[in-house]
């Protein structure tokens, strides 16, 4: 285990000064994703100083969001003896971590044992946007790889287990467990003995089977039981017992793990390649209250596949495929990424693209399906909207039929009258992953953020998709939506805005403008479906609104100019991110002196890692800075953009990727951890826009 006040960081590597060093590309994020596939499985390494080790992935245990061990240990024997070179089992020593890469679906560990071989680890969360079947999947793949480093053949043999850490926040629960073959393909399963459906213990599931397979062979063994006996058999005889503990017991209980050995013989210098598969089979996700009343829905794999071992045999065979799929969305990224601005942008979309993913799943049957997204860290509900609209630009990117899926319940328990409210509805659950609704009315109202982002996430889906049916279905509630902001829109009543952690405010500028901006989409709606005479009301209302938003929200007087926070205060400022949907829709609606203007402002009052959401506070929000940025000039789109990259690397947080921190220092406000969030999608709001 690394000392943290050990760690220093000097040009780009970081340094631990008990000897290891490792290289980090593109950036050392707070936390490395290892196995990233939905709100269940997620399973990070901490890497910032604040509770990580640096990135080392010898030495620490891999953690679920939250921090809480999911334990996840390698070990490799080379020539008789043994090392550590994932988790931090007793009394073996430390392998030497050389690098670590990310990209959009990968984190690759180079790792150098005793001078001798080298192993390099590969754990790819496959991310198929367009490929439903493969993406409802939640599996995750580990292949290592361990090639000879100095020249000689080398006795090499490889271990890897999984603790029943994987089965259940409650440590004091029972596990229960097995073993078997399928296919070609070893299993170890293990499960919480009192399956709990539709619950959570902070925030893990309490229900479902995980599983962890790798490829049956000769060279195979395998065995469950004590963490100190199943890797001490390994590292005393390169080989387990294969055999089954019985006793099934507490998750802390002589900590039952559950582990494999492969015999590799003599390696040398070509590469022999070893594939683990970890995932989560549940058969029922989501509790939903929709327009046919109280349902279950289940997992969208479960319509593919006849149970859990055939969803693993497929996910695990077909390695190739998915990785070669992988790769091919990674380029993508890369080539978008980098041609619109740049490598810092890329070190944020690379990071960003599995935590995104990793907060929803697809669920439903194949000809009915949903995506469901959790509201990750700041309080667990269901399909928030103001969660969705930041986290959209990924899904309009990689396929804007996305955000249909996410919005479909919400057409669906609102249309049914399941919410008593003339505007639109926060969230359809107070947790995940219950989708029971607010029948009555009592969500966390946030009325005119809401239907704007509504409004504008419609048509965004409409325009990129030609989807014009839909919006005929849905324009009587999409109306009910615009005539909220007829009324609210221009002077904001005292409410919140999706920032809620700042509080209420009345007559916020930037809410406004997400408001007027939703009126000019609801008259784009009202033409595409032929209501010519709604189209000209909605866009004379949006017009005059717009007109006198400006006197309203602009501070002229000031050098330089700027909008204000709220019309009640000049002294005030603050990100005037909700100017971005201007651009995304193409609404056209505000003049460019503002964003001239915006853009000259934020110049001014950079901070370290960025420019502060507002003057309440000294934080900021890492993806309504990149929205700020995606309209800016470049010269300030490049500030925002590089800031928020040093800020990825040098954080002190070791919990993924924040979207929420304090500007000077880079570490969390006070009180407030957010983490995991899927609004870090918004940092692809530059690759969202219309080209
Ligand atoms: C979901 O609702 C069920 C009751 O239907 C309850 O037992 C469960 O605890 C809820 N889950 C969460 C995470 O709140
Ligand atoms: C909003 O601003 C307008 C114009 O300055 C003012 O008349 C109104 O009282 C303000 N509303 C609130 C709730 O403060
Ligand atoms: C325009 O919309 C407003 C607000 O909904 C409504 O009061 C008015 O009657 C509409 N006018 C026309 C001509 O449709």
């Amino acid at each position: 285990m690394l000392l943290l006040s050990s760690i220093i960081t000097l040009g780009g590597l970081l340094i631990n000064l008990a000897g290891a060093q490792s290289k980090f590309t593109p950036a050392r994020p707070p936390s490395l994703p290892l196995a990233v596939k939905n709100p269940y499985l997620s399973t990070w390494f901490p890497a910032g100083s604040d509770g990580g080790n640096g990135g080392y992935l010898p030495g620490q245990w891999p953690s679920f969001y939250t921090g809480q061990v999911t334990g996840w240990t390698g070990l490799i024997r080379v020539d008789g003896k043994a090392f550590t070179w994932m988790g931090a089992p007793k009394d073996v020593g430390t392998a030497n971590q050389v690098s670590y890469e990310y990209t959009s679906t990968r984190s690759i560990f180079t790792i150098e044992v005793d001078g001798k071989v080298s192993l390099k680890a590969t754990f790819l969360s496959p991310l198929t946007p367009t490929d439903y079947k493969r993406q409802s999947l939640i599996f995750s793949y580990l292949q290592v790889e361990v090639s000879s480093l100095d020249g000689s053949n080398h006795e090499v043999q490889l271990y890897s287990d999984i603790s029943a850490e994987w089965a259940s926040g409650d440590l004091n629960a029972v596990a229960q467990w097995d073993f078997g073959t399928a296919d070609g393909i070893s299993y170890h399963k293990v499960w919480k003995q009192n399956q709990q459906l539709f619950s959570e213990v902070d925030d893990r599931a309490e229900w479902g089977n995980i599983y962890y397979g790798t490829d049956s062979a000769d060279s195979l063994t395998y065995q469950s039981g004590a963490d100190v006996d199943v890797r001490g058999a390994f590292t005393a005889n390169g080989k387990l017992a294969n055999s089954k503990d019985s006793n099934f017991r507490a998750i802390d209980q002589n900590w039952p793990v559950f582990g494999y050995a492969i015999d590799l013989g003599s390696v040398g210098s070509s590469a022999t390649s070893t594939l683990f598969s970890v995932g989560l089979c549940q058969g029922d996700a989501i509790q939903f209250l929709g327009k046919d009343g109280l349902t279950t829905l289940s997992s969208l794999w479960k319509s593919y596949f006849s149970d859990d071992l055939a969803a693993l045999t497929f996910f695990h065979k077909d390695y190739s495929e998915s990785s070669r799929l992988s790769t091919e969305l990674d380029h993508k990224i890369s080539s978008d990424s980098t041609a619109a601005a740049g490598q810092d942008y890329l070190t944020l979309t690379s990071l960003a693209a599995r935590q995104a993913f990793g907060a929803v799943q697809l669920v439903g049957t194949q000809d009915k399906q949903y995506l469901f997204m959790k509201e990750i860290s700041s309080n667990g509900n269901t399909q928030t909207i103001d969660v969705i609209y930041p986290a959209s630009p990924i899904f309009f990117y990689l396929n804007p039929e996305l955000v249909k899926l996410l919005l479909e319940p919400h057409f669906e328990n609102q249309e049914a009258g399941q919410y008593p409210n003339k505007w639109a509805i926060h969230d359809l659950g107070t947790h995940y992953p219950n989708a029971t609704g607010h029948t009555d009315g009592n969500d966390e109202h946030m009325p005119l953020e809401e239907c704007g982002n509504n409004l504008i996430m419609v048509l965004s889906y409409a325009q990129r998709s030609n989807n014009v049916d839909y919006l005929k279905q849905h324009y009587p509630i999409l109306q009910q939506w615009a005539e909220y902001l007829v009324e609210d829109s221009l002077y904001p009543a005292n409410q919140l805005s999706t920032d809620d952690f700042a509080g209420h405010l009345a007559n916020q500028t930037n809410l406004a403008i997400k408001g007027i901006i939703g009126l000019e989409a609801m008259s784009q709606i009202s033409k595409l479906v032929g209501e010519d005479a709604d189209a000209n009301n909605y866009t004379s209302i949006a017009h005059d609104y717009i007109t006198k938003w400006q006197p309203l929200g602009i501070n002229s007087a000031d050098n330089p100019p700027h909008t204000i926070l709220t019309y009640n205060d000049a002294s005030t400022h603050g990100l005037l991110y909700n100017l971005y949907n201007d651009k995304l829709i193409s609404t056209n609606l505000v003049p460019q002196s503002v964003y001239d203007m915006q853009s000259t402002f934020y110049q001014s009052i950079q901070g370290t890692y960025g420019v502060d959401l507002d003057t309440r506070n000294k934080y900021t929000k890492s993806d309504w800075e990149i929205f700020a940025a995606s309209i800016a000039s470049t010269e300030t789109k490049d500030m925002f953009i590089s800031k928020l990259a040093k800020w990825v690397n040098e954080t002190p947080t070791s919990k993924p990727f924040t979207d929420l921190y304090m500007t000077e220092t880079g570490a969390f406000p006070p009180g407030i951890e957010f983490k995991a969030r899927p609004v870090v999608g918004g940092v692809f709001a530059l690759l969202a826009l219309p080209k």
